[in-house]
């Protein structure tokens, strides 16, 4: 007999199916020490400009797929075109045993937002929340396919329920470089039963205080933090017509798409954890 979950699965499966075919992973891809994270935040100027300090314990990094379909990871400080940023495919860890209390059963949240909004040299909106959810597990058994030293972030479905839904980055034409920068924290244990709205959090994405988020989630340092940006003044980035518009789950297969509660690019998670999920209780 079918269960809901199992239900779902297909239908993610299908949609996933539908999307555009990515290439073998990059066979080049090779893992970074965390000092050479430190190292890019305090070179860009996001330390201390936006954050007084980042000091992982942890490489944390993103993957993202090239014009050409191929899953790329991502290195801190990468330029990335919008398309490219439109979709991150991936979220992967290494190092998690350097870092404090972790076990097994460790949650973890994750954000993506714009440190340049509306621009860098008037960032009146900093820091702009692009995404944010919690419940992210380590995958247990198989590492990525893009880089086998590192393992995958993914979320149970059922506990997949973004506070901020994924948005696409886009800023607006003419307004400089900007730096979307990813983080990963260790998810205190009261939010594996209870979402950031209880702690008070306003789903108002611009103006997001980090020191305060911080105090009011009860949230130690990020252990673990990456960024790319995006230059606007690049051929071939940001249109009128499209800026400002919200474009969760925009894409192939997106948002009407079977009436799922996921962003499109959240759809392999959801399918390969659910399949974990099933192993597990098998
Ligand atoms: C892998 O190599 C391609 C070119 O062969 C390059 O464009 C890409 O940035 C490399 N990826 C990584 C993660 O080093
Ligand atoms: C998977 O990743 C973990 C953590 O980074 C690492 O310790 C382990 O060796 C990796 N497994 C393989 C088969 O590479
Ligand atoms: C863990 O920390 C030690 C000491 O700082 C470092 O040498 C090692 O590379 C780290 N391990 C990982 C997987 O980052
Ligand atoms: C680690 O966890 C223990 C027990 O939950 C707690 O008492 C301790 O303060 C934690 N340490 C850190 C560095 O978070
Ligand atoms: C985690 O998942 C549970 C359901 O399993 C849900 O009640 C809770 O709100 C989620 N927490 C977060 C921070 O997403
Ligand atoms: C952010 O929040 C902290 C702690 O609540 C506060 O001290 C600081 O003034 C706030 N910063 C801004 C720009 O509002
Ligand atoms: C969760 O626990 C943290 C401390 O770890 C606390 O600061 C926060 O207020 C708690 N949140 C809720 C909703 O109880
Ligand atoms: C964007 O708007 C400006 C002025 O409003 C116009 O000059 C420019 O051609 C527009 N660009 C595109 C790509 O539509």
């Amino acid at each position: 007999m079918l269960s809901p979950t199992t239900t779902l699965t297909l239908g993610a499966l299908t949609l996933a199916l539908a999307l555009p075919p990515l290439a073998l992973a990059s066979d080049n891809a090779t893992s970074l020490p965390t000092l050479t994270f430190k190292n890019a935040f305090i070179s860009s100027g996001i330390v201390p400009e936006v954050i007084a300090a980042l000091d992982p314990s942890v490489s944390f990094y993103a993957t993202y797929s090239t014009s050409t379909g191929h899953e790329e990871l991502l290195l801190p400080g990468t330029s990335l075109t919008t398309s490219e940023a439109s979709s991150p495919l991936d979220f992967l860890v290494e190092g998690l045993t350097n870092a404090t209390n972790i076990t097994a059963s460790t949650r973890y949240l994750i954000y993506l937002l714009d440190a340049d909004a509306p621009a860098r040299d008037n960032p009146s909106a900093r820091n702009l929340r692009h995404y944010l959810a919690g419940n992210y597990t380590v995958m247990p058994g198989v590492n990525s396919s893009v880089l086998p030293s590192a393992q995958r972030l993914v979320v149970q479905t059922g506990s997949f329920a973004p506070f901020t839904p994924f948005t696409a980055p886009n800023p607006a034409p003419s307004s400089g470089v900007h730096r979307f920068i990813y983080a990963l924290y260790k998810q205190p244990a009261n939010f594996s039963a209870a979402g950031f709205e209880t702690a008070g959090m306003e789903p108002e994405t611009g103006n997001w205080n980090l020191s305060r988020w911080r105090g009011q989630l009860g949230l130690g340092p990020a252990i673990g933090a990456t960024f790319f940006t995006i230059d606007t003044a690049a051929a071939g980035q940001s249109t009128n017509s499209t800026r400002g518009t919200t474009t969760v789950g925009a894409g192939p297969g997106g948002s009407g798409a079977a009436g799922l509660a996921v962003p499109a690019y959240m759809v392999g998670f959801t399918a390969i954890s659910t399949l974990v999920g099933l192993v597990a209780f098998l």
